[in-house]
């Protein structure tokens, strides 16, 4: 079996050949990165560098490095001079976090290059010890550099020097399957596929004539990689160690392969692309819309024998183009960790799932965020009528809370109902959340997080998408989970539709990205120890996911995700 497998995985050298012979074509047709010059962030030490040199070596006008790392940097851009010739490459200390110190990075671009055409928004952190850290170079500071990269190279009049060019961002391959020792990095990186897919839309390249392309590196060579297990996540044992044994299971490549794949995406030139590159093997990817999906989800629970549903995959596998192995890792929409053929099946968790028994949610106490309004307020309508003994509704608006109060009140009595005002991006007022629910009720069965989209600036819908759905979850745990003297509970994360081409959105269709991996991460990696299962929702209104919240809430089993129009769970 694994025989065939790993041939059906490896690229047939038909492909191969193909593919070459097309590459070698758009070569000779033109070669596009000669005389262009690029701005690299973490262009100081390892992937950074890599693709620093294969862009001079295959005749890049010039290369501006932005990092922290000053010493390194300075040295990396003697050496590159040294080697390339005069002024071809150049330093500058940058924080990508820092919206100032980055922005003139790309300033001082121009004043010390005749143009800029392509950007390598590479800087990057596995560091879920440090998440908020984590979070600010990997989504925020990558949104940044891509805004930034539009900004200044588009041609829509913005920068006078514009004239289009290419945005090259920096996903894993942890972006394309679930990576359960590090839930945060696997969501952020998730994010990058799911925000460059959304900007790669034409709506974007007809105004700005930028191209947006993603890489998803395998497990490659660098500190990143020495570095991972002693930055893991705090407070689940051994962690650190599960991180590097992840990691040391995939084979290593080196930093110039990513580099030799950098220049591959630049000449197939189809902006969008997302390509994986593993054991020096570059190849692309699509990303799944829902309904294929829902299709895999499908026929997975039609091919119920063992065997034939491992053969079925591989064959899915490569007919989407889905990365090797992922859709045996991570089969998204049949909403858990079900086929992987070398792992025997765990039936004992099913035992502790914290069932809501025969009663189902009666006398449960739930804290709902973002519970005034919408699918929030359903919830709690819903938790009430079903014999909830407390509801705590916890959100940012408190004459909408206090009205929902008022009125809840009248039909379920006053003490089963209760609101506090909350920011769920401030980790002081969402804990206070959940010790007021638990001094209040004593006790907490149910956490629903509400996950809203508004119109603000981006930096605050990254903080309440993703910031604020990490800060619950560790809440959760802290407050339910067995390991901290709890009994365990249920999660609930609601995020909105999931669709592959949100180019409205894109910030949006990213975080709920986010949501999803992030998720189903801390499903598969923590439930032994917490007993808190976690679940989520794809889609605002329950109608269109056709199940109610009770059956969500009693049914889903852990880790699973519901998409519009099928319930992904099997039970
Ligand atoms: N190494 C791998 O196996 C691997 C696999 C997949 C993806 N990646 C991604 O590739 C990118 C580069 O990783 P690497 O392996 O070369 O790691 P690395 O640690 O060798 O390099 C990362 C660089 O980013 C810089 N950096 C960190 N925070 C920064 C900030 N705030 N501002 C500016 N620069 C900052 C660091 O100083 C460092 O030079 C990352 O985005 C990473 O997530 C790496």
């Amino acid at each position: 079996m694994a025989f065939l497998r790993n041939i059906l995985a490896k690229q047939s050298p038909i492909t191969n050949a193909f593919t070459n012979t097309i590459w070698h074509r758009q070569m000779s047709g033109g070669n596009p990165v000669e005389c262009k010059v690029a701005v690299i962030t973490g262009g100081a030490i390892g992937i950074g560098v890599a693709c620093a040199k294969s862009l001079l070596e295959n005749g890049a006008r010039g290369v501006m490095l932005g990092d922290i790392r000053e010493k390194e940097g300075k040295e990396l851009a003697a050496e590159l001079n040294k080697t390339y010739g005069k002024d071809k490459a150049l330093f500058m200390k940058c924080d990508v976090t820092k919206k100032d110190e980055f922005e003139n990075l790309f300033k001082c671009t121009y004043q010390r290059f005749p143009s800029m055409d392509i950007v390598i928004n590479n800087a990057g952190l596995l560091q879920d010890k440090y998440w908020p850290l984590e979070l600010a170079v990997n989504v925020n500071g990558l949104v940044q550099g891509t805004l930034f990269g539009f900004h200044y190279m588009g041609k829509h009049g913005k920068h006078e020097k514009g004239r289009g060019g290419v945005i090259v961002n920096m996903a894993s391959i942890y972006g394309l399957q679930q990576a359960y020792a590090c839930p945060v990095y696997n969501g952020t990186k998730g994010f990058v596929i799911r925000f460059s897919n959304a900007m790669s839309h034409e709506y974007y390249e007809k105004m700005t004539g930028v191209k947006v392309l993603t890489m998803c590196p395998g497990v490659t060579d660098t500190n990143m990689i020495d570095e991972s297990s002693t930055y893991a996540l705090d407070g689940f044992g051994d962690l650190g160690k599960l991180v590097s044994e992840g990691l040391a299971n995939l084979p290593p490549q080196p930093a110039s392969a990513c580099g030799d794949c950098l220049i591959k995406m630049l000449c197939s030139g189809e902006n969008g692309g997302i390509w994986v590159i593993e054991e020096s093997e570059c190849y692309k990817v699509r990303l799944p819309d829902r309904q294929t999906l829902r299709t895999v989800s499908i026929m997975f629970r039609l091919l119920f024998l063992k065997n034939i549903r491992n053969i079925a995959s591989i064959f899915l596998a490569k007919r989407l183009q889905w990365p090797r192995n992922t859709l045996q890792k991570s089969s998204l929409a049949r909403g858990r960790n079900e086929a992987q053929p070398e792992q025997p099946p765990k039936p004992h968790k099913e035992i502790f799932f914290p069932q809501l028994g025969r009663d189902g949610i009666k006398d449960k106490v739930a804290l709902v965020t973002g519970g005034t309004d919408g699918i929030g307020l359903r919830c709690v309508r819903e938790l009430l009528r079903t014999g909830a003994r407390g509801v705590m509704i916890a959100d940012t608006n408190e004459s909408k809370g206090f009205n929902r109060v008022i009125e809840f009140s009248k039909d379920y009595g006053q003490s089963r109902i209760a609101f506090i005002q909350i920011n769920p991006a401030n980790y002081v007022l969402l804990k206070n959340a959940f010790i007021s629910t638990l001094n209040f009720y004593e006790g907490l069965d149910i956490v629903i997080n509400n996950v809203r989209f508004k119109e603000k600036n981006w930096e605050d819908q990254v903080d309440e998408n993703i910031k604020g759905i990490v800060l619950s979850t560790q809440l959760c745990l802290e407050f339910m989970g067995r390991n901290n003297g709890g009994k365990g509970g249920i999660l609930l994360n609601i995020v909105s539709e999931y669709e592959e081409n949100t180019d409205s959105c894109p910030l949006h269709s990213a975080c709920q990205d986010f949501v999803v991996r992030f998720d189903r991460s801390v499903a598969t990696s923590h439930f032994d120890t917490t007993n808190v299962k976690v679940l989520t929702i794809c889609r605002a209104s329950f109608d269109t996911i056709g199940c109610d919240l009770t059956t969500i809430l009693t049914k889903g089993t852990n880790g699973c995700v519901w998409m519009p129009c099928t319930c992904a769970s099997d039970s």
